[in-house]
């Protein structure tokens, strides 16, 4: 049986599919860009969904989307943390805060934890050098971070109910 997300996640699909009437297969990465700006990434039933609306096999949309790594085809967590990666950043230490965070949330990036809380992914630069090092949750930025602040930042987090 569908989860009600999955249902919505579908609705949605059908509605972007809707509004790309006569697409064809060179609209394939415009498709997978929208329904995964919408949906937050590409499930199963989006690449079937997409490949049946192009007349398209599912194994050639899988190859032409694992090929660019815009796309992703898991959930990310409810607080998705960018974490940067930058050169102000790494001089600054950010590998050992990527290192505690990967640690505590103990996945890989852009992958949801068990509980669907939290996702990570590191970034070149995310703009703001001069809170180096620095991470995003949501907006958020939190800065001249160290490892040990890591597990406060999170508890933070979950504390505020995401
Ligand atoms: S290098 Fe980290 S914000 Fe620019």
């Amino acid at each position: 049986m569908e989860s009600l997300s999955e249902v919505k996640s579908s609705a949605v699909i059908q509605e972007v599919l809707a509004n790309h009437p006569d697409a064809k297969p060179e609209d394939l990465i415009t498709l997978l860009q929208e329904v995964q700006d919408r949906c937050g990434y590409l499930s199963r039933d989006a690449i079937l969904s997409v490949g049946r609306h192009l007349d398209m096999p599912s194994s050639k949309i899988y190859g032409v989307a694992t090929f660019y790594n815009q796309f992703r085809f898991r959930p990310l967590g409810r607080g998705h943390i960018q974490i940067c990666r930058g050169t102000a950043c790494h001089v600054k230490g950010s590998k050992k805060v990527l290192d505690a965070l990967a640690a505590a949330l103990d996945v890989s990036p852009n992958t949801a934890t068990q509980d669907g809380v939290f996702s990570y992914e590191t970034l070149a630069c995310i703009g703001a050098c001069g809170l180096a090092p620095v991470i995003n949750i949501d907006g958020n930025f939190h800065a001249n971070l160290t490892s040990q602040a890591i597990p406060g930042v999170l508890k933070q987090y979950q504390k505020q109910g995401k």
